[in-house]
């Protein structure tokens, strides 16, 4: 069993992973608005991850036999002023993803609770790889202005990314 106060937190990460979902599929939805589909795909396929993200929690919870509680939804947002603007947008949402699976490693820490500290591990590793491909798109971005040419060049690349199930989550 966790703990009320890491059953707490987990529970609220799993809302925080279905509002990444939310916002990611809000962001493709602009995307195809501006006919931008290589950018639109790479965020659907984010979509689809985070929801992996909070299937993985959700299922960590039952196995731990505690409770899962689902919780409203936040609205994203759904105007942006352009591509560049997103990618801004959604290095700072991960970083403060990342702020909280810290924190909740603190807290797993302080409540002795090795099993949650170890099941976070994977996520410390998924925030790494999550920040530097997103900063790796926003430079690129940032280096054609986010428009012309360059611009339909990454959206041809991005177009190219596949969702790939996260290893921990694929049984
Ligand atoms: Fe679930 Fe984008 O981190």
């Amino acid at each position: 069993m966790l703990t009320k106060r890491i059953e707490k937190e987990l529970n609220d990460q799993i809302n925080a992973e279905f509002y990444s979902a939310y916002l990611y599929l809000s962001m493709a939805a602009f995307f195809e608005s501006i006919n931008l589909k290589g950018f639109a795909n790479w965020v659907y396929i984010q979509f689809q991850e985070e929801q992996s993200h909070a299937m993985l929690t959700y299922n960590y919870i039952n196995e731990r036999g505690s409770s899962v509680t689902l919780s409203s939804i936040e609205a994203p947002p759904s105007k942006w002023d352009g591509p560049v603007h997103i990618f801004e947008e959604i290095l700072k949402h991960e970083q403060e993803v990342t702020c909280m699976i810290n924190k909740l490693i603190s807290t797993s820490m302080e409540e002795k609770d090795h099993a949650s500290v170890n099941f976070l591990q994977w996520f410390v590793s998924e925030q790494v790889e999550e920040e530097s491909g997103v900063s790796d798109i926003l430079q690129q971005l940032k280096m054609i202005d986010g428009k012309g040419a360059g611009l339909l060049m990454l959206d041809r690349e991005l177009k190219q990314r596949v969702f790939v199930q996260p290893a921990a989550s694929a049984t």
